[in-house]
């Protein structure tokens, strides 16, 4: 990649040295753009209200007891968001987002991909713990035409909810903003939930030319992560929903770089799942919760007591955008009827989080950003320990069923969602100005934010050997460097 062999500046705090580029034109990926700023396109206008649908599921084609075995085909399509206007996507299975992998512990999955694409891709199992040469590594491509089957047996414990998308060098960002990303649920042998009504929120974001057609990413995106002029919920814009009694819902942030600050018109719901499955305990009387990219949730909403027409809202959140951006506002993502109705009780102990006990090494893994100015071009990197990523190159050895203690430390202005491939970690504390404050709650967590300054201090322990990718789950940072390889053995 061009930008890897350029000399580097370091930015100081402020970046007030970017915003003395703001106007540079810059080529990246072969095209001109403006560096900073947005392109200000007319928005079409997407209908909305209408009464939110499910995400289908993708049938099991297997007759075999423990065995989930499906076809999944990433192809074009058209769709029509804006009426009268055709949009042409690339979905899993014809849909955006993807359908949905629903799964039980103990299942081995088996999935057929067929690749249509007119790029190499791979399918990615965000948060999913098994073995890296079925976990769609860059480095295992599936070209455009071919076919590939991807085979992993999903242990007891993994319970939680997940996604799949594709993850192939340098196309990531582009793939998942036209469309290709899908929810994976895998169900526990025993929930302590099971009584409670599920709903499946995945939150994905659009931007659109005036003519409806996707929008390419624009200097603005390439620096600060894409945000378009439309949040979705399971594909459509401002649907409504009805609450009546107890609701467990499973939120996922499928954006590339949205920050979602939720609340729920300053009602009440409590907070049962993270990324990898329940908690320990409910965390209770919650009436925010942040999702960085990626990250997922599950809350139970009790609508019983607090009945209403409400908004589910993405406040502003402050995340240190660089240049010249328009404030954060509230954005709508649907409208909520909390309806009186059977209120199902949730217990104080939801299962059991072990320990990862006392660490055996320490990883220091640090964010930070800098400025290309190489060949007269000025251009931002987005470096992991001082490095752009580079796929032939192993930046972490770690020892296979080992404990470890990772500082994930963000030396930027910018907020950014450090994931790992493979495992499930847990949050030990962060530090932010000198001020340590422990993890508020047991989890297990494969996507945690660093603010700009702060250092997050997990656990974590990896079961098998080879490589694994860790990055920022901005998805432009990722494409632009930020990404590293762990070697485990
Ligand atoms: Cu969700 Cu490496 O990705
Ligand atoms: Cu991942
Ligand atoms: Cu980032």
């Amino acid at each position: 990649m061009l930008y890897r062999s350029l000399g580097i500046l370091l930015l100081g705090a402020g970046s007030t040295l970017w915003s003395s580029f703001a106007s540079a034109q810059e080529s990246m990926h072969g095209m001109m753009m403006p560096m900073m700023r947005a392109e200000t396109i007319k928005a079409p206008l997407l209908p909305h209200g209408a009464v939110l649908q499910e995400i289908a599921k993708l049938a099991n084609q297997s007759k075999q007891a423990n065995l989930f075995k499906a076809d999944v085909i990433a192809a074009p399509v058209e769709t029509e968001f804006v009426a009268g206007k055709k949009t042409t996507v690339w979905a899993y299975n014809g849909s955006v987002p993807g359908s949905l992998i629903e799964v039980n512990e103990g299942d081995t999955v088996e999935i057929r991909f067929i690749n249509q694409l007119p790029q190499p891709t791979t399918i990615h199992w965000h948060g999913l713990p098994i073995p890296p040469e079925q976990d769609g590594n860059p480095m295992d491509p599936v070209l455009p035409g071919t076919e590939h089957s991807y085979r992993f047996t999903l242990p007891e414990g993994s319970a939680g909810t997940y996604w799949y998308h594709p993850h192939p060098h340098e196309y990531t960002a582009e793939q998942v903003y036209k469309g290709l990303a899908a929810p994976f649920i895998v169900r526990a042998k025993n929930d302590p939930l099971k009584n409670i009504p599920e709903r499946n929120l995945m939150i994905s974001d659009l931007k659109l030319n005036s003519d409806a057609t996707i929008a390419n990413n624009d200097g603005n995106d390439w620096m600060n992560g894409r945000e378009g002029q439309f949040v979705l919920v399971n594909g459509q814009y401002q649907p409504v929903v009805e609450v009546k009694g107890t609701e467990r819902w499973r939120i996922w942030n499928a954006t590339s770089a949205r920050y979602l600050n939720l609340s729920l018109g300053g009602r009440k719901f409590t907070l049962v799942g993270a990324d990898g499955g329940l908690l320990e305990k409910p965390v209770r009387d919650l009436q925010k919760l942040l999702l960085a990219p990626a990250e997922r949730a599950e809350i139970i909403v009790d609508a019983t007591g607090q009945e209403g027409n409400v908004s589910l809202v993405a406040e502003p959140y402050n995340r240190g955008k660089m240049g010249h951006v328009a404030a954060e506002k509230s954005i709508n993502i649907a409208a909520v009827s909390l309806l009186a109705g059977q209120s199902i009780a949730i217990p104080d102990t939801l299962r059991k989080i072990d320990d990862l006990g006392e660490a055996k090494a320490t990883k220091k893994m640090v964010f930070s950003e800098a400025m290309s100015m190489a060949n007269g071009q000025h251009s931002m990197l987005f470096l992991i320990n001082g490095k752009s990523f580079d796929m032939h190159r192993v930046d972490f050895t770690s020892r296979i069923h080992e404990t470890e203690l990772w500082e994930i430390v963000n030396n930027s202005d910018m907020d950014h969602p450090f994931h790992i491939h493979g495992t499930q970690f847990q949050v030990v504390e962060t530090e932010l100005n000198g001020i340590r404050t422990p993890a508020p709650y047991k989890a297990w967590k494969d996507t945690v934010n660093a603010r700009p300054g702060e250092t997050v201090r997990i656990k974590m322990r990896q079961d098998f050997p080879g490589l694994r990718m860790l990055h920022c789950h901005i998805l432009e940072h990722e494409v632009q460097g930020m990404m590293a390889i762990q070697l485990v053995e």
